[in-house]
């Protein structure tokens, strides 16, 4: 994780990089820190903590230069303290370098670089390759980044900048993302496109194994094999408004509004994409299994996929945590297709176990919402999701449109499979067209939920119960409960309650229960009737007005009536909007939840 900016050109450097690491600070936010290039030296400033504190602390000492880098750092390697924050120095004051990742042989690394002299500063990872960069700098240092970085295992993403090179600024890529944009008085580097949003749309992704050579105007580009490339832009749609909050309070709050027209937008663009997903019809046809592959939140719309594809496609289908799979030996072939869902495309653990399916010989789809992303140009086929940005740490529209996307991409695996005839896949498409205005009718809960909050806000644990379909989003509720308010929340498939959960109902205990005419209705009834038997305390999102859930539950929630495959994104929206109201009444940091990272580039 972790965030790194890189600007050369004509303004100010620190104001440019600070605002970058703003937009940046959903990948890290345990310090931050900038270094400018000044007469000669490389100048610094670091604090502890969050964007803001940086903030103050330069706008007591302003660093003045047009060249610079900067950080905000998701700690792994050596706690949030002033040492360990980036940039990290060389020894003279003449090199400064910014890193996002895990250098794997850094402990050897270090061992070696001591032995030969050098002086450590911090505890982190990082701080072996501004050594190594120093090393090797004999006036170039793009080739001083190559040779460095060389040496190194692991994952990273680097940007460099030398006091005697002051009009350039150095980026490599291996595992974790950079992207670049060049204009004739600027040029940027950047962990992720909304850094440089603001400057401009027309955007460089590198590849893993590129060096990127940056000046005002000029772009040099070399790939792992050493040897220069060309360099190519893609032009990102996203308006730089969207990474404003609007009249909201938090970016969650606006995202989750944002939804119908994430919906709409993901739907205009699948249904009107004369691509076809490019495997042969047989294929298709010869398919002996899907896997999705995903981690978090992306997870559970592939868990949702699980349960709606396999009927659909009549082979198994299955979910995988992408950190569990790629160390099992999974049964992965030829005829094996594998879906990977990454809002991010850049997970490092969903892009690992990815790459182990795909060198089986796998067939593979990237599900993403950016373009350019490493998932994204690795796969055999690529289907977007058009949440626009998402700056809020915990997903919220990613996950929505996640979900439309893979109902579309189910359908059409279904059709090319000769399992849907071309009537049915029109009837079904016509259905989910009503996907965004269902979810515009979840929303109308909001007052209600805000109302449950208010009641609920100061519990310590709470869980989450369904069947079905509905279990992929009871999970996905009490991960969002988790993550932003730190209450403990759990979820179960109700029928496993019995085996165990139920062990800890009593009057004092929240129970989310998910349940929908469309899934298990009755059996459903049976689970909450043995949660109230121990006198749990029930709140029930449904879709059905049914006085018997009524009295059995003490809060009930109804929800617009949707097609089968629709329940779960409308259910999405009520459980968003209960997390997201207990966590603002809690006071809790919504879009930058302590700990997590919005895009996790380590294992
Ligand atoms: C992090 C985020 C989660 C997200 C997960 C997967 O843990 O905090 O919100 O669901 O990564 O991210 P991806 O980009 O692969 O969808």
């Amino acid at each position: 994780m972790c965030g790194i900016v890189g600007y050369a050109g004509q303004k100010n450097a620190q104001d440019i990089l600070v605002d970058g690491l703003v937009r940046l600070e959903y990948r890290g936010y345990d310090s931050a820190g900038v270094a400018v290039i000044e007469d000669g030296t490389v100048s610094l400033a670091r604090s502890v903590g969050k964007i803001a504190e940086l903030r103050r602390q330069l706008a007591k000492g302003p660093l003045s230069g047009t060249t610079g880098i900067g950080h905000t750092r998701w700690a792994t390697h050596g706690a949030p303290t002033w040492d360990n924050a980036h940039p990290h120095l060389d020894c003279q004051g003449k090199l400064a370098l910014v890193h996002n990742g895990i250098i794997e042989n850094h402990r050897l690394l270090r061992e070696e670089l001591v032995a030969r002299g050098h002086i450590f500063h911090s505890e982190t990872d990082s701080e072996v390759l501004v050594h190594l960069v120093e090393e090797q700098f004999r006036g170039d240092l793009a080739e001083a980044v190559r040779a460095a970085v060389r040496q190194a295992e692991g994952a990273f993403a680097i940007v460099a900048v030398h006091a005697d090179v002051p009009e350039e600024i150095v980026g490599a890529r291996l595992g974790s993302p950079l992207v670049a944009g060049v204009l004739p008085e600027a040029a940027l580097l950047a962990s992720d496109a909304p850094a440089l949003l603001g400057h401009t749309r027309e955007l460089c992704f590198l590849e893993d194994g590129d060096v990127i050579r940056l000046r005002p105007g000029s772009v040099e580009l070399w790939g792992s094999d050493g040897k220069v490339k060309q360099v190519s832009f893609d032009t990102i749609p996203w308006d730089p408004l969207t990474a404003e909050r609007g009249g909201y309070r938090h970016f969650m709050e606006k995202e989750i509004h944002e939804q119908p027209q994430a919906a709409a937008d993901t739907l205009r663009d699948q249904l009107h994409s004369s691509e076809g997903l490019g495997f042969m019809e047989h294929e298709l046809a010869e398919l002996d299994q899907v896997v999705l592959l995903a981690c978090g939140t992306s997870y559970h719309a592939g868990l949702v996929a699980e349960y709606l594809w396999e009927p659909l496609l009549g082979i198994p289908v299955r979910a995988e945590i992408a950190s569990e799979f790629r160390y099992r030996c999974p049964y992965v072939g030829p005829k094996s297709l594998v879906v990977a869902i990454s809002q991010s495309g850049e997970t490092l653990d969903t892009l690992m176990a990815f790459r182990e399916a795909k060198s089986r010989g796998a067939r593979t789809v990237a599900v993403s919402n950016i373009v350019g992303s490493a998932l994204v140009r690795e796969a055999d086929a690529a289907l977007y999701t058009r949440a626009g940005l998402e700056i809020g740490v915990a997903a919220s529209k990613t996950f929505t449109t996640q979900l439309v996307a893979l109902l579309l991409l189910g359908l059409r695996l279904a059709n090319a499979r000769g399992r849907l005839s071309e009537e049915q896949l029109a009837a079904q498409l016509d259905e989910l067209a009503r996907a965004p205005g269902l979810i515009s009718q979840a929303l109308d809960t909001d007052k209600a939920l805000q109302t449950l909050a208010q009641q609920y806000h100061g519990k310590s644990d709470c869980l989450y119960l369904a069947r079905g379909l509905l279990y992929p989003l009871a999970m996905e509720g009490a991960l969002k409960l988790k993550e932003i308010s730190y209450i403990h929340a759990e979820s179960y498939a109700s029928g496993e309650m019995k085996h165990g959960p139920i062990a800890l109902i009593d009057e004092k205990m929240p129970v989310v229960f998910l349940v929908s005419c469309c899934e298990l209705y009755d059996k459903a009834l049976g689970n909450m009737e043995e949660v109230r038997a121990r006198r749990g305390d029930l709140i029930v999102l449904t879709d059905t007005d049914d006085p018997t859930v009524r009295k059995l539950s003490d809060n009930v929630i109804v929800l617009p009536k949707a097609p089968r495959p629709l329940v779960p994104i409308v259910y999405t929206v009520p459980l968003q909007l209960f997390a997201y109201h207990i966590a603002r009444i809690r006071g809790t940091d919504v879009d930058q939840p302590r700990n997590l990272a919005k895009t996790v580039t380590v294992e």
